[in-house]
């Protein structure tokens, strides 16, 4: 019945984002051209984040049967309002038209935000857009997209074939097989492109070739491989966004990167003009390894979702930046197992070092997935064993009925539990009991998918003077493929899996200075675990939490990074951000997003603030779950957070929880392992007594820490007290002991009496029992906890729903023994002993060798 929290490790999603146009080319490949910018729904235009202007879209409207309207609610996610507060939505059919130069293709970009406009409700929302004759979206739930990924937005891009007529006309037309569906849009952008497709041969078929002037392609993905993310406004001239492959790669063998010298000069042929990829896909790439007996035994393989009975082009980007000659490196490239190219030779083609070359290849793909692999080409007896990449393109093609549009991603039946249990809280009562009868039946195979969001950082364009001024702004992945119901799929359904999006900024020294007052201690905010924790502001406005470690020397600065890249991939709403770092002069810097409500703690005790009322701090402990059910199972790895405790759940301006620090968790145990063996330790109080005893973490420790803090807001203490009289020391011992006696109710919170229904105690005690268990096994997941707090939030919400005992005990998903839990006693602790510990986690981080 465990949840398994493996089957999402290594599941590839093909996702792919696509940013605001922000910078058009200044270069000749439009030029005489107009591009389109519009900001639909709204009757003056405006400008977003990135100071592009977006203008209203009314005039290029062709009927008046349409409305505009302005989104209830803003997504605190959304980089700016325009486009997306305002959409033109439509009840029924109505197309825009726009006069484009003849004979070019088009790049087009649809923007949607899934919000309630008025009386429009996006749920109800499913709808088709053609595009002269092409369908580009069909049965469009951009509501069921935002479910599915959850992300606050989606982009979709297109390239429409040449439009002989000079005129290209967008319709936007309302699905008739729901009542009261209707059409959205919120922003479309335009923008005139060359041709960069032409015939491309089709896999397995040698004599066959698809004609992709005439068709219409929908990018799927675009990868520096072995490289950065690349902001649009880096792109060369078409405001492209390039991501990281590493998330795509298949298995453990994932070969090594690396960058031209800085001395090589990179030089376009005229067969390959730089709009076809910027520079920097070019500069970078990933080769198997030096090994030749190793890369004999393995491909380099990136797999990809992607939707079923499409013929995809997938481009292929190569430069070769170390060998000179041909038959030095020759591989072999597949695709979904088949042969697409033998022998490839990049010196062979491109005629020289350091001069990119792409390749283009056609395959018809009839199931979900699309496999890229590369092998050495042994036969050709190449000097050296090994295959090169450095950049990757997927292109969908229209079918011969010109159409693009894929199916919506289904849910998983852990989603639509996880829906049925929060519609729940608008419902009837018999629909509550609905819930509960599934609640006894499932219990424990529930899991509420938490709200992922991943989001690209961008960066600003370099402005006049040189200096790098950025604009902040988290760009969400969307995803372009379906997921899958059966169970035997069900597990890459979930769509938590894609880590591609993130971006780790690199700051420099003096950004951060001028940031931070020079590091004016009138900027201290906290002295945290590695050193201080100063207010900074970036990018001219946006405040941000910039964590100062105090300055070494001997820091492993590689492995930094690589750590750092990863966690700042990490992206949740129940997450604090970790924006990028700097790594100047000795110094170690991290910056995070600014939580303007502090730390849970001092909403606690300890302070002045006012106390929180019980569904608040409800509300906190079910995003912080969600956080870390996130950490869990969501990303590519259990990422074990080792120290949760509530200084380490922060709270923003809207008082969402999200959990910090989790820089200093460890990637946990692969399939094959139970745990991880460490010698860092938690925060004294919080800390799993399995762990203490054998060394070894898993999940289950950060459940044991969780359901520490799960008492410390609900009876408003420390968790260890050493001022206490000794039974009451452990705030986990003695709440466990006044549960079991039944005398809990005596050590709550005095602000929280006869505040919170005694069902609803019950439900969030048992709970928080559970997770203090001795052996990790028998607690709860993380999954399970954060039903049950929502569970407890229902019954607080509804004390005289039609719940019955009998019922809430059928929903129970653990036997109701109580276990005492004793830490093995130590030295008292104190915040300093806590930094210490962190200290150390940190110096674990910095310098893995000690690992
Ligand atoms: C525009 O193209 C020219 C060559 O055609 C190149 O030298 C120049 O750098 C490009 N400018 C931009 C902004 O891409
Ligand atoms: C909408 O257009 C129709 C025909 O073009 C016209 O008769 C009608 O008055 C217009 N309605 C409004 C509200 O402008
Ligand atoms: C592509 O379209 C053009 C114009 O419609 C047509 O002349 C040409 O024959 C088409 N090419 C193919 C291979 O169908
Ligand atoms: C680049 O510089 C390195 C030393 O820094 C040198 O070994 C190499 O030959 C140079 N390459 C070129 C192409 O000049
Ligand atoms: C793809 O096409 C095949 C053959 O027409 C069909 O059996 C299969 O169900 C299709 N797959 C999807 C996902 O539509
Ligand atoms: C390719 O081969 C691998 C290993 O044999 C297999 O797991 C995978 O499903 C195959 N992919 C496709 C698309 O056939
Ligand atoms: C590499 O992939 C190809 C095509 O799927 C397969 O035939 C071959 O056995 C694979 N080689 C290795 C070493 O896995
Ligand atoms: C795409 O649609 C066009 C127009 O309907 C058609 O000519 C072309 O063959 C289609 N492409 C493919 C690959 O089927
Ligand atoms: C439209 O999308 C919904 C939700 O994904 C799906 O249930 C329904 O079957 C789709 N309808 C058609 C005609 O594809």
């Amino acid at each position: 019945m465990k949840i398994n929290t493996h089957i999402l490790f290594s599941l590839i999603l093909l996702s792919f984002s696509l940013n605001i146009v922000h910078v058009l080319s200044q270069n000749s490949s439009e030029s005489g051209s107009v591009s389109y910018i519009l900001s639909c729904g709204s009757s003056s235009g405006g400008t977003d984040f990135d100071g592009m202007k977006w203008i209203s879209d009314s005039s290029f409207l062709t009927s008046n049967n349409t409305i505009s309207a302005t989104a209830q609610y803003q997504d605190p996610s959304l980089p700016s309002q325009v486009p997306y507060m305002t959409a033109r939505i439509f009840n029924s059919e109505a197309s825009f038209k726009f006069s484009v130069p003849p004979k070019q293709r088009l790049w087009v970009r649809l923007h949607f935000y899934p919000s309630s406009y008025g009386v429009h409700d996006s749920a109800n929302s499913y709808f088709s857009v053609i595009a002269n004759g092409f369908t580009l979206l069909n049965n469009f739930s951009a509501y069921i997209i935002d479910k599915a990924l959850t992300q606050a937005y989606i982009v979709r891009e297109f390239s429409l074939t040449p439009v002989q007529s000079g005129s290209l006309s967008i319709t936007f037309k309302p699905s008739t097989q729901y009542a009261g569906s209707f059409a959205f849009v919120n922003g479309i952008v335009i923008v005139p492109m060359e041709d960069i497709f032409h015939a491309t041969t089709l896999v397995g078929f040698t004599d066959q070739s698809i004609d992709v002037h005439n068709s219409s392609v929908q990018t799927m993905l675009r990868l520096n491989v072995g490289g950065q993310y690349i902001p649009a406004s880096k792109d060369s001239g078409y405001t492209r966004t390039w991501y990281d492959d590493s998330p795509y790669l298949f298995g453990a063998a994932f070969g090594v990167t690396f960058e031209a010298d800085k001395n090589l000069t990179i030089r376009f042929p005229p067969s390959v003009p730089e709009y076809i990829a910027p520079l920097s896909v070019y500069s970078t790439a990933r080769t198997m390894g030096p090994n030749p007996n190793i890369n004999q035994n393995y491909n380099l393989t990136w797999v990809f979702q992607v939707d079923a009975n499409f013929t995809y082009i997938v481009r292929f980007h190569f430069c070769e930046l170390q060998l000179n000659k041909i038959n030095q490196r020759v591989f072999d490239i597949f695709l979904n197992n088949q042969t697409a190219q033998q022998s490839a030779d990049v010196i062979a083609w491109a005629g020289s070092k350091a001069v990119p070359v792409y390749k283009d290849y056609a395959i018809f793909v009839g199931d979900e997935e699309l496999w890229v692999a590369l092998h050495p080409s042994v036969s050709m007896k190449p000097e050296y064993y090994d295959a090169v990449l450095n950049g990757l393109e997927i292109f969908k093609l229209n079918d011969t009925d010109g159409n693009l549009a894929g199916p919506n991603p289904t849910p998983s039946d852990m989603l639509l539990e996880a829906e049925s249990v929060s519609k729940f809280s608008h419902s009837e009562s018999d629909n509550f009991s609905k819930v509960i009868g599934g609640v006894a039946c499932g219990a424990a195979g529930i899991v509420i998918i938490a709200a992922i969001c991943f989001f690209v950082y961008q960066k600003k364009k370099k402005n006049a003077e040189g200096s790098e001024s950025r604009n902040g702004s988290w760009l969400p992945l969307y995803n372009s493929s379906n997921a899958t119901t059966n169970s035997g799929k069900s597990a890459r359904s979930s769509n938590l899996t894609n880590l591609g999006a993130g971006l780790c900024r690199h700051f420099s020294l003096a950004e951060i200075k001028n940031g931070t007052k020079n590091f004016d201690e009138s900027q201290v905010i906290g002295v945290g675990g590695f050193g201080k924790v100063y207010e900074g502001i970036i990018d001219g406005g946006t405040k941000v939490a910039i964590k100062r470690s105090n300055p070494s020397s001997d820091q492993g600065v590689h492995e930094f990074q690589t750590e750092i890249e990863m966690l700042s991939k990490l992206r949740h709403k129940h997450l604090v951000s970790l924006i990028g770092f700097c790594e100047e002069e000795g110094e170690m810097i991290l910056v995070y997003d600014f939580m303007a409500k502090g730390t849970l703690r001092e909403h606690l005790y300890n302070s002045n603030l006012p106390p929180l009322p019980w569904k608040q701090r409800l509300e906190i402990c079910i995003g912080a779950a969600r956080g870390l059910h996130y950490l869990h199972t969501g990303a590519r790895h259990t990422i074990i957070h080792r120290d949760v405790k509530t200084t380490n759940i922060l709270l923003d301006d809207n008082w969402v929880a999200k959990v910090s620090d989790f820089g200093l968790s460890k990637t946990g145990p692969n399939l094959h392992q139970t745990h991880v063996s460490t010698m860092v330790k938690g925060s004294f109080g919080y800390l799993d007594p399995e762990y203490f005893r054998r060394q070894q973490l898993t999940e289950k420790s950060d459940v044991y820490s969780f359901g520490v803090v799960l008492f410390e807001v609900l009876c408003a203490r420390p968790a260890v007290d050493p001022s206490l009289p000794k039974e009451q020391i452990s705030l986990a011992d003695w709440a466990s002991d006044c549960g079991k006696n039944g005398i809990l109710e005596e050590i709550i919170d005095p602000h929280l009496k006869g505040k919170i229904s005694s069902q609803c105690l019950k439900k969030y005690a048992d709970t928080a029992e559970k997770c203090l268990l001795d052996q990790g096994l028998d607690r709860p997941s993380m999954g399970d906890v954060l039903w049950n707090l929502e569970f407890a939030l229902q019954l607080h919400e509804h004390p005289n729903g039609s719940v019955t005992e009998e019922e809430m005990k059928g929903a129970s998903i653990y036997d109701m023994h109580n276990v005492m839990v004793t830490i093995e006693e130590e030295s008292a602790a104190s915040e300093e002993t806590d930094e210490l510990n962190n200290r150390e986690v940190f110096s674990q981080l910095v310098n893995p060798s000690g690992r």
